[in-house]
């Protein structure tokens, strides 16, 4: 499915001497290893679930813990390889996701910081998505020494609704996010699951979890979620999570936060009434945040191998 569409910006001869940048062929080797991955996940599951939105989740928690106040964090470095990064309770899960992703890297002369990154963008146009502009150029630290502090990435729970949403506003402000990009990045709940052996929680926002839509903000709207109790005929001893009646969809407390401030409910009518605006600014934001405090030395915008690049 996945077409030749997807925005990359090869530094080419323009940036030789750059030593983690990646030239076009080889990116377009790890793209295409990237699909074939997913494709045998969904074969070898043959539950309609497949490694794809794991590896949206990869990119994010990559990217996600950059800071304005100091310029720490991001994606540069593809510190989650090491310790502390790897342990964080925010990543559990990813392990196997960053395990394929190193071993693309490698067979695909990508940096480690490159693949993470790119296995979201390829994972979500492939999903159906929107392009997402993305270039290379990121390089691997050597070890975590130069990680953050733990704490940079979200909780799902802050333990009341006005304590969430102010949550939401103080990681992703801290990463330079305006409200509005705060709601279309949460769109990502589309895709994927919550796995109890991973953060404690259980189940799908969606009914179909490998396809990026607007689904997400539709059913946080037009459903009537309630508080998990049970489970599968047994008492919930989970976390605090929200569900529908038939129990089949959940939805964390920080994504009802989108429901319960105003200003974010606002932008969730906005795209569940308008697939392509909700398409439009996520793919904005997710390029941004992907480049969150890379020193990057191939140009902003320009025309560059297959397509044409302009953040
Ligand atoms: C707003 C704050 C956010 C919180 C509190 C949050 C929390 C979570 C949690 C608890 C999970 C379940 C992990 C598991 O059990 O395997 C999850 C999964 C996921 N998250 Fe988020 N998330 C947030 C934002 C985002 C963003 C910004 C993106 C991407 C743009 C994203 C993409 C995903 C995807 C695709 C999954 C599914 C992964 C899978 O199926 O393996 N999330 N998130």
């Amino acid at each position: 499915m996945i077409g030749n569409a997807v925005r990359l910006v090869g530094p080419v001869a323009l940036t030789m001497g750059v030593p983690a940048a990646a030239r076009m062929e080889d990116i377009e080797g790890a793209k295409a290893k990237i699909v074939a991955l997913m494709e045998k996940s969904a074969e070898q599951r043959g539950d309609g679930s497949s490694i794809g939105p794991t590896l949206v989740r990869l990119a994010w928690h990559s990217a996600g813990t950059y800071s304005k106040k100091d310029k720490s964090g991001g994606s540069e470095g593809g510190r989650m390889k090491y310790e502390p990064e790897a342990s964080w309770g925010a990543n559990a899960g990813l392990a196997a996701a960053r395990f394929e992703m190193e071993k693309i890297a490698a067979e695909s002369e990508l940096s480690r910081a490159d693949a993470y990154t790119l296995s979201g963008v390829v994972a979500i146009e492939e999903m159906g998505g929107p392009v997402v502009p993305w270039r290379s150029g990121r390089s691997d630290a050597p070890d975590g020494s130069t990680s953050p502090p733990d704490g940079r990435l979200p909780n799902a729970d802050m333990g009341t609704p006005k304590n969430t949403v102010q949550h939401l506003r103080d990681i992703f402000h801290r990463m330079g996010f305006t409200d509005r990009e705060i709601v279309a990045l949460s769109g990502a709940h589309a895709l994927g699951r919550c796995h109890e052996d991973a953060s404690g929680y259980w189940g799908p926002w969606t009914y179909a979890e490998t396809t990026f839509s607007n689904e997400y903000f539709r059913l946080l709207l037009e459903e009537a979620w309630t508080l998990k109790t049970t489970h599968q005929g047994k008492p919930w001893t989970g976390p605090d999570q929200f569900e529908t009646p038939d129990g089949a969809l959940m939805m964390l407390p920080s994504d009802m936060a989108l429901l319960w401030d105003k200003k974010f409910r606002d932008v969730v009518v906005e795209y569940a009434k308008d697939e392509d605006l909700f398409f439009k600014e996520f793919s904005t934001a997710f390029a941004k945040l992907l480049e969150l405090g890379c020193t990057f030395k191939t140009p902003k915008t320009g025309i560059f191998g297959l397509g044409f690049f302009g953040l």
